[in-house]
């Protein structure tokens, strides 16, 4: 499945149809593109371009829909903060039950100051430090996933000097292949991720023998952006052996963590199916008596946020459309090859025939495209655009290349809205920069 490359077979949907697959976006004929109930017009207007929308009333709907259809079976959401860990979006999470799945001392820092307790906090990630592992079991992380046998003797170590248990669930490496684009794949054999299956029940039983540890379970993590269920059914099989064969053996093994990855709709299709999801959990954990968690980040946040833009110009005969965003602002289609949904702000520019253009940013290097070929009705400069489905990877992964400032953030909730994020200035860019006295002038 050509998830995220744009070289696809498949016709780009029409503006309308990439409208009527998302129930929080509508076109108005006066106001243009709505999100929620705000104009997206009155958000450029007043913040200028590029600038990222969220929309809150988005996400909480989402992860209601999740939960529901989750609610029958003993689990636990843990948003992936790294999806985007913006504090604002972190409340909404959390007052909607969610905990956090975090993967550095920073995220751990921001789900905190959000409000997440840490007993709600699971820490995972391949490479966490001492001194991560210290601040985290200090203030009584709930969970750390472990992924080597090095982790499991470091955790071990820090405990004891602190006087505490660490609560681990071992993060097991199942080699299957997610589908999915080979840079977010992360369950195969050959990734950096997990401990391999074959060595995880005598790490296991490894674990339940050290002091300051106590081993809670078992953890995996596929991949991301997972549209078809066969990988996570097969994944899911092998974890549910793994607790059948530790328990076999006298290991008391509470939970399993599933992971995130439920994939969505960039084009005009509505992605993993939360009830499809449930099925593929309960059918391989039903009747195992053990907590289940999951860490979903895009499915909850992606479609929820938009990055507008203006065109700047057109060129070789409209053959290119430059705009004001960038690979800076948004990464994922020069690191990805993703295919983001592009679609005019204004009513007037959206109808009209479509002809295939390359959108492109102002940065220095071929890669800054966000759409090759793609088929939309003229644009010309001043128009604004929104590249959609942008919630998720989007600003987190920003940087400032070209000395481009980090563009604001606005967050819409039904018909209000506010900055959550000034643009950054020009000044900004260089104030945490110091010039020794030892160079000229
Ligand atoms: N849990 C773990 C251990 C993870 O590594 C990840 C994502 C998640 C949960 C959340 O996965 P999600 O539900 O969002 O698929 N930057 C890439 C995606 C990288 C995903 C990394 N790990 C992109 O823009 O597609």
């Amino acid at each position: 499945m050509q998830v995220h490359a744009q070289a696809s077979d498949e016709a780009d949907p029409a503006v309308a149809e990439l409208i009527a697959a998302r129930p929080h976006l509508s076109m108005h004929p006066m106001d243009g593109l709505v999100l929620e109930d705000v104009p997206l017009n009155a958000v450029a207007d007043a913040l200028g371009t590029p600038v990222w929308v969220y929309g809150a009333g988005t996400m909480r709907r989402r992860l209601a829909e999740l939960t529901s259809a989750l609610s029958d079976l003993p689990i636990h959401i843990h948003y992936a903060v790294k999806a985007n860990d913006h504090l604002a979006v972190l409340k909404i999470f959390a007052a909607g039950g969610a905990g956090a799945d975090v993967v550095s001392e920073g995220e751990f820092a921001r789900a905190r100051h959000a409000g997440i307790a840490a007993r709600d906090i699971v820490f995972s990630g391949v490479g966490k430090t001492v001194a991560e592992l210290r601040l985290a079991l200090a203030q009584g992380v709930g969970q750390i996933n472990v992924e080597s046998a090095a982790e499991l003797a470091m955790i071990s170590e820090v405990a004891r000097a602190l006087g505490r248990t660490a609560p681990v669930a071992l993060r097991i490496n199942p080699d299957v292949d997610a589908g999915t684009h080979a840079k977010i794949t992360t369950g195969k054999a050959e990734n950096k991720f997990g401990i391999p299956y074959a060595e995880a029940a005598a790490l296991y039983a490894h674990a339940a023998s050290l002091p300051g540890i106590e081993p809670v379970g078992i953890a995996l993590h596929i991949g991301s952006q997972i549209l078809s269920f066969a990988p996570y059914r097969a994944a899911y099989a092998r974890a549910a052996d793994l607790v059948r064969d530790l328990r076999a053996g006298g290991q008391r093994v509470a939970r399993v963590d599933c992971g995130g990855g439920l994939g969505i709709g960039y084009r005009d299709d509505s992605g993993a199916s939360p009830i499809a999801f449930a099925g593929a959990l309960r059918g391989a954990f039903a009747g195992l008596d053990v907590e289940l968690m999951v860490e979903p980040g895009r499915w909850l946040v992606g479609p929820a946020g938009l990055l507008l833009s203006t065109v700047v110009l057109t060129k070789a005969d409209e053959k290119f459309v430059v705009i004001d965003a960038a690979m800076n602002d948004l990464v994922r289609p020069a690191m990805y090859d993703a295919w983001h949904a592009i679609v005019p702000l204004s009513a007037g520019n959206a109808v009209g025939a479509a002809r295939p253009v390359d959108v492109v940013g102002p940065v220095c290097e071929s890669g800054d495209t966000f759409a090759n070929a793609r088929l939309l009705p003229a644009l010309a400069a001043g128009d604004r655009v929104a590249i959609l489905d942008a919630g998720a990877y989007g600003a987190v992964m920003s940087s400032t290349y070209n000395a481009r400032p980090l563009a604001p953030i606005a967050l819409v909730d039904g018909s209000r809205w506010a900055v959550i994020r000034p643009r950054q200035s020009i000044s900004d860019l260089w104030a945490m920069e110091r010039v020794p006295d030892f160079l000229p002038g």
